[in-house]
């Protein structure tokens, strides 16, 4: 097994972490079918229902000499043309490119003054600022994690064009969310080498991209081809470890926290830009959750007892993990947030996980500590909840402040 090191150099991936997640029940296609693989009758639209169920990964569609049906399109193991992005199989995807390219954002439009200037005052806790950093030491190669996976993994192994049209823009979100974590650290004058280095330096960080880089390793791997049950089976692992625990339980310790900080007037030039990246991530989120639903569909011979166990406890590490990180980031309270409400935090969305790609959930009873979260993911494009942004998103150049 390579160290560590080796592993990052093996995949030439800046490490970084990824997103989160949301409880936006209205932009995952598949939540309400997860609970059944093979069901398909809660589908509105019968141009998304797979066509066929391939048992022991039999060859699927052949390759096509005539024009593209929608019926030959699949979500993995597709022999159809993927350079044709229509007829549309799965409007779903389309559906989500479009809205995520309405959401467009870039970091520079924030407003970061007030942050600056509270950071350079004595109004912060020193509690408040290692927050802050632990925070940014994360995420600044959290997204750059993402963004590999996504680029030089998962986009090879999803073999339908229009799931690949939403990748493109996902991808192209991890490096604006990377853009504005390093716009962040850039502007409050923090020393880049600590918290670009953290992610090796910082037990808790590291101990959560060590968790990730062995399912990331198995998409980069370039001999990795699907195509039979054990590999289909490792791609939708980590299809799930990816969007479930990487976007969906590791960012949203860190995603809490900045917004707690802007929901007391700090560092809200901060907190509005973690408004849009987890705007951005709950689409990436429920994404995931589409593929890895409709992947089960089409291939429910993936789906066993044993396999839907070792995602459970894929969960459960999951949970442990992001726990320690939050108790490592608020060593004694701060913002009226304790690690213990994290944990709690964390069942629940851990619980929403599985109920999402349909196992048993985890954490009997467990409830939601931060109510006020879904209002913030519910952020609507001309809703600024901090209003920290001074003009309506503009292309051709940065925007000025005074
Ligand atoms: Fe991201
Ligand atoms: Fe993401």
């Amino acid at each position: 097994m390579l160290t560590f090191e080796e592993n990052i150099k093996s995949t030439a991936m800046p490490l970084g972490m990824l997103d989160t997640s949301s409880f936006d029940e209205t932009t995952s296609h598949s939540t309400k079918l997860a609970n059944n693989a093979s069901q398909v009758a809660g589908y509105d639209d019968a141009a998304d229902m797979p066509v066929a169920v391939v048992k022991n990964a039999e060859p699927v569609a052949k390759p096509s000499t005539g024009r593209i049906r929608v019926e030959d399109k699949r979500i993995i193991n597709c022999n159809a043309d993927v350079n044709q992005l229509v007829p549309f199989k799965y409007k779903w995807a389309w559906e989500k490119y479009l809205a995520a390219c309405a959401n467009h954002w870039m970091p520079q439009e924030v407003n970061m003054t007030a942050d600056i200037a509270l950071w350079k005052s004595d109004k912060l806790s020193d509690d408040e600022r290692h927050l802050v950093k632990r925070n940014l030491g994360f995420f600044t190669t959290a997204d750059s994690l993402a963004a590999n996976n996504i680029v030089l993994g998962t986009y090879r192994h999803i073999s339908n064009p229009e799931c690949r049209q939403y990748l493109l823009r996902q991808a192209f979100e991890e490096a604006i969310h990377t853009h504005a974590y390093q716009y962040i650290v850039e502007s409050l004058g923090l020393d880049e080498g600590e918290i670009f280095n953290m992610y090796h330096e910082v037990p808790s960080i590291r101990a959560k991209d060590e968790f990730l880089l062995p399912f990331i390793d198995v998409l980069t791997n370039p001999e990795f081809k699907t195509g039979t049950p054990e590999t289909d089976r490792q791609l939708l692992r980590s299809l799930i470890v990816f969007a479930c625990i990487m976007e969906g339980l590791f960012f949203y310790v860190g995603f809490v926290q900045i917004l707690a900080l802007g929901r007391q007037n700090k560092m809200t030039g901060a907190a509005e830009q973690y408004q849009y990246i987890l705007r951005d991530e709950s689409m990436h989120l429920n994404f995931g959750v589409d593929v890895i639903n409709q992947i089960k569909m089409e291939n429910p011979h993936l789906w066993t007892a044993e396999f839907r166990e070792e995602i459970r406890g894929l969960l459960q590490k999951g949970v442990e993990l992001e726990y320690a990180y939050a108790e490592d980031t608020l060593p004694r309270g701060v913002l009226g947030l304790n690690a213990s409400m994290f944990k709690e935090y964390l069942r629940f969305i851990a619980n929403r996980r599985c109920q999402q790609i349909g196992v048993d959930v985890l954490y009997q009873g467990a409830t939601n500590p931060f109510p006020w979260m879904a209002e913030m993911i519910d952020l609507k494009k001309e809703k600024n909840f901090f209003e920290t942004r001074v003009t309506e998103y503009q292309t051709g150049g940065a925007l000025s402040w005074d």
